[in-house]
């Protein structure tokens, strides 16, 4: 696997950002399985997806994450030994980018109920239940009925949060593929075929087309790690 500052630079954001940009990262099977047989995708890319993970979640503001994929991985949030300290200091970043996690029901798991941790739900939500999470949580309320996208980047971009990484999951993925914000995917084929019932990286009740070109490819220990963005030119 490549080192880490080489990566940082393959995987960098786009210079001097205005506004959010928002990258989202999964691994696969070559089959498209979004999880392994345990049900979850910690183990399916190994040692270099690891990597690539941590210098991903080193180069991002904010790690946005459905409360689905943060209820089953036991989300917590980010802890100095998961990134790369020297690269934010290098790059200006804050010491640590804070989970946004976002949910309708607002069950949050417990050890995201902490001060800088961020919640993404929309008005619709129990505002009881949310002055209580707002008490220790900065929460972002977008959207009446469900959360509308545009205005949630928005608010995360008036905290200065703009290189937004999503690490899904698959619900959170539609969602946002529907609503036409995903600039950039980063998706970690794992040399394995899987079968089975496993989700695939997004899903929603809408089938929906947006272009995207392949931006770059590294070849790891069983594992292809490729990266597209928003294909503008059609
Ligand atoms: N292969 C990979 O790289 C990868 C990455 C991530 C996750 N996964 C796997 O995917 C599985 C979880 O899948 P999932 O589809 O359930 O995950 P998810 O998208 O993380 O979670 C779905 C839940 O997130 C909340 N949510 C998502 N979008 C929302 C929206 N627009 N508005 C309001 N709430 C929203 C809702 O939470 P409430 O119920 O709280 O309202 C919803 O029930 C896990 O097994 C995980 O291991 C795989």
């Amino acid at each position: 696997m490549l080192s880490v500052p080489e990566l940082a630079k393959r995987y960098a954001f786009p210079d001097s950002l205005t506004s959010p940009w928002v990258r989202t990262c999964f691994v696969s099977s070559i089959d498209g399985a979004a999880t392994d047989a345990s049900g979850l995708s910690g183990d399916f890319g190994g040692d270099d997806d690891s990597t690539i993970f941590h210098v991903l979640r080193s180069l991002a503001d904010v790690i946005v994450v459905g409360a689905g994929t943060a209820r089953a991985e036991g989300y917590g949030p980010v802890l100095p030994s998961e990134i790369h300290q020297d690269l934010r200091r290098e790059l200006g970043l804050a010491p640590l980018p804070p989970i946004a996690i976002v949910s309708g029901r607002l069950d949050v798991p417990e050890r995201l109920i902490a001060s800088g941790q961020i919640l993404i739900t929309s008005a619709h939500s129990d505002p009881a239940r949310r002055a209580e999470l707002a008490a220790t949580m900065d929460v972002i309320v977008a959207g009446s009925q469900a959360i509308d996208w545009p205005e949630a980047l928005r608010q995360l971009a008036e905290r200065g949060l703009l290189r937004i990484q999503c690490e899904g999951g698959p619900r959170l993925h539609g969602d946002l593929i529907a609503a036409d914000v995903v600039d950039e995917l980063c998706v970690n084929f794992a040399a394995v075929l899987a079968g089975g019932p496993a989700p695939r990286i997004a899903h929603g009740p809408n089938a929906s087309a947006h272009a995207m070109r392949l931006a770059d490819t590294i070849v790891g220990d069983g594992l292809l790690a490729t990266r597209w963005i928003r294909d503008t030119t059609s």
